[in-house]
């Protein structure tokens, strides 16, 4: 029998709700966002982003409901972002679920929202064959993890310090883009040569990232250097990310044989990343999964769609409104 779950995620700046099948079909998903609020302060301003996902987030639901032709009554379950993210933000999520859970008597499951995206390649449709390797690049974290089955996952690497879409961010607002800086650096890298040595972080070592250097690095350069060409910065500036991308990715799946690799988060948008990620799977003749880009920045339905992983796994039976929130992130 088909069963619907009801996704909403407010780790950040995106008010989002989603309705999704247990097969994985997006019946809807609305993203709300808040760019035009933030792009005034070159980031996300938390007190800011807290207050519009108040406004927008029972219209977000209303109209996910509608778009999905789906009552309240027919939901199997709530999941709901628990973190990690901006604690203000998260709370406007997890408490509207709770009181909707109350209200409609339906189990509220909290999710982290790193699963949601190491889920979201499986939207729509099953593209990750498993056992799998996922990158993930977004705002918040970037790591490498391996994934036996869509509920076994195992960390073999994170940044230290800095994600990468973090220090794209950056180096955006370095170079007047705005925020966000992703799309706009990529698209000046496009017109420039990777002519500048900007460092690779920890290239060699291991699986672990790191990339509050390589932004101090470009920092440094802009401070230091007189004729400056801001796209052949760029343009070195995602080399660099590109190659310690690549290498550890490489490292990973030698490590480790694969199915599938899948890059998902914020960053995955990135075109040269694709290019580059295509590159080596052909070369390693691994599967590459992309998921179209809607699925890689934030979304309820990656969120909805971890939530069937906990509803499958029978760790949560009763429909009770209450939130688990003792099981393990990973
Ligand atoms: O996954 P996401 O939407 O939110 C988080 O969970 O963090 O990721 C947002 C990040 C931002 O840092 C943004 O600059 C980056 O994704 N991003 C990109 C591109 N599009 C978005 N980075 C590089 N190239 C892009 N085309
Ligand atoms: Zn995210």
């Amino acid at each position: 029998m088909n069963e619907f779950v009801l996704g909403i995620e407010t780790s950040c700046d995106d008010t989002a709700a989603a309705v999704v099948d247990s097969k994985g079909n997006v019946l809807s998903s609305v993203v709300s966002s808040q760019l035009e609020i933030h792009k005034a302060f070159g980031g996300v301003y938390p007190e800011f982003a807290a207050r519009a996902h108040i406004t927008a987030i029972l219209p977000t639901i209303h109209e996910a409901l509608l778009r999905a032709n789906i009552q309240a009554s027919q939901l199997k379950a709530i999941g709901v972002t628990r973190g990690p993210g901006l604690i203000s933000s998260v709370l406007v999520g997890l408490n509207t679920a709770v009181g909707l859970g109350l209200g409609w008597n339906k189990p509220v499951i909290g999710i982290n929202h790193l699963r949601g995206h190491l889920r979201s390649a499986d939207l729509e449709m099953q593209r990750v064959q498993y056992p799998a390797m996922i990158l993930l690049v977004s705002g918040g974290h970037t790591f490498l993890a391996y994934m036996e089955s869509t509920v076994d996952i195992v960390l073999l690497g994170s940044t230290r310090d800095d994600s990468v879409g973090e220090s794209y961010d950056k180096v955006g607002r370095m170079l007047g883009l705005g925020y966000p800086g992703g799309p706009a650096v990529d698209k000046l890298a496009v017109q420039g040569k990777p002519t500048i040595k900007f460092p690779r972080p920890l290239l060699k070592n291991g699986l672990e990232f790191s990339f509050s250097g390589l932004k101090s690095s470009v920092a440094r350069y802009l401070d230091s250097v007189k004729e400056l060409v801001y796209e052949d910065i760029a343009a070195s500036f995602v080399q660099a990310v590109l190659d310690v991308l690549i290498t550890k990715s490489k490292l990973a799946l030698k490590e480790k044989p694969v199915k599938s690799f899948a890059i998902v988060g914020g960053v995955a948008a990135s075109p040269q990343l694709r290019e580059a990620a295509a590159k080596l799977c052909r070369n390693l003749k691994v599967d590459l999964c992309l998921p179209p880009l809607r699925w890689s920045t934030d979304n309820a339905a990656m969120i909805a769609l971890a939530t069937f992983d906990y509803l499958n796994l029978g760790i949560y039976k009763e429909p009770l409104p209450e939130l688990q929130l003792s099981i393990s992130d990973f």
